[in-house]
């Protein structure tokens, strides 16, 4: 393929912000924030990534709020840590790449031992894989968690994030609001779409509100929830709009619940053994070794495994949407772009190789060193325990 013909290695914009090609570094969890604190390799690698050629990084989920954390190891948006942000986003922009932030909240999957409060969700069902035992949000508790997005976007930008990431699939808090699986709720935040949806378009106001002019806003959602109950791709299109309607600047069509079907989002193997092998907590191992063979299917990987109902979502609205979703190469990428998506996202090709784009560029690789085995998927198993091995090129 001649480099100059490329699609990928020409400018883009979403809304504001104006990236040097059509590359992003998915929200992939880094697991490197000990105490909530952005930690040096969080910095380096991100780093790594700016100069290693990518138009936009994204920093993994920094929680709104303390009850929004998932993780003990996981960084919640505060004044204390805009200096660390601060610092990661100039090195970025020195590096000649845009910095995003990925936000949210995760409801039912929060561990309590980690933010010493009870998990929160639109019904208050027991999380069996969590477990988790969350309280039904009332309408003051879903009024202050909007508010803290907003808060939360005011200090990414004071943080220097060029953008932010809404996250509104993968099963976390927004998530959770619109799949009919966990929203079992009978007042006007529960039952039809419109209802389900409410509580995403009250984050997205005060996010847009906050973000201004000079920030872009993207929304990470789900295509499909991915087992049966969830939430399907006729409502996901419909969501789409929505988000559209909400002035977002680009959508992330994506899929998977983390707490019912993990691997829906990134296909493949679950590391159970690496998982098992990491994890310090006995009961956490056993529950793991045992239970999860029963508990966690398996998903085919395929290159560009979400594009069918990723299209349905690129036709259905006119605003950017970043493919995400199984992209390995550079043959893959143009295939994309010229379907007509606007940026293609990457997490593992990027974990593996934080260089890939460049190395894309001046013709080292064709095919990203994680097609090798398929992938491994062993960088989901680390994260669960800190700072995830293979961004740190073990
Ligand atoms: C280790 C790891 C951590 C992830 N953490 C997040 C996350 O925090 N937020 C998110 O939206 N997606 C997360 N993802 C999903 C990726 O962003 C992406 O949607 C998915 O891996 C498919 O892209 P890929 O095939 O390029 O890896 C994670 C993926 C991996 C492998």
């Amino acid at each position: 393929m001649k480099k100059e013909k490329l699609k990928l290695f020409t400018p883009g914009s979403i809304g504001p912000v104006r990236l040097r090609n059509r590359s992003i570094r998915s929200a992939a969890f880094e697991g490197m924030c000990p105490d909530g604190i952005p930690s040096e390799s969080l910095f380096n690698y991100h780093r790594s990534v700016a100069e290693g050629g990518i138009g936009m990084t994204t920093v993994a989920y920094v929680a709104v709020s303390n009850d929004g954390r998932s993780f003990a190891h996981q960084a919640w948006m505060r004044p204390e840590i805009v200096p660390n942000f601060k610092r990661l986003t100039d090195a970025v922009h020195r590096g000649g790449a845009k910095a995003s932030v990925q936000i949210g909240h995760c409801g039912n999957m929060a561990d309590s031992s980690a933010t010493g409060e009870r998990p929160l969700a639109p019904t208050g069902r027991v999380n069996i894989y969590g477990p988790t035992f969350p309280r039904a949000m009332n309408e003051d508790d879903m009024l202050r968690v909007a508010a803290d997005f907003g808060r939360t976007v005011e200090l990414a930008r004071k943080s220097g994030f060029d953008a932010v990431e809404v996250h509104a699939g993968h099963g976390y808090l927004i998530s959770q609001f619109l799949s009919p699986y966990t929203n079992r709720r009978k007042d006007r935040w529960g039952g039809s779409l419109e209802n389900r949806a409410r509580f995403m378009r009250l984050v997205l106001a005060g996010v847009r509100k906050a973000a201004k002019k000079d920030m872009a806003v993207i929304v990470k959602m789900n295509l499909r929830d991915g087992f049966r109950g969830g939430m399907e791709l006729d409502e996901a299109v419909e969501v789409a709009g929505m988000i559209e309607e909400c002035g977002a600047d680009a959508i992330v069509p994506s899929g998977g619940f983390v707490s019912r079907a993990p691997m829906y989002v990134m296909r493949g193997e679950w590391p159970r053994r690496e998982l098992v092998r990491h994890i310090t907590s006995p009961f956490m191992k056993f529950g793991i070794s045992v239970f999860s063979r029963f508990m966690i299917q398996n998903e085919p990987f395929r290159e560009g495994y979400f594009l069918p109902d990723a299209l349905s979502v690129r036709k259905a609205v006119k605003i950017p949407v970043i493919y995400v979703g199984g992209v390995l190469s550079l043959q893959k990428i143009e295939e994309i772009l010229g379907m007509g998506f606007d940026f293609v996202a990457m997490a593992r090709a990027l974990i593996i190789e934080p260089d890939f784009i460049s190395r894309l560029k001046n013709g080292r690789s064709l095919v990203s060193r994680c097609a090798e085995c398929a992938p491994c998927n062993r960088c989901i198993a680390t994260m669960y325990t800190g700072e995830a091995e293979c961004m740190l090129g073990r």
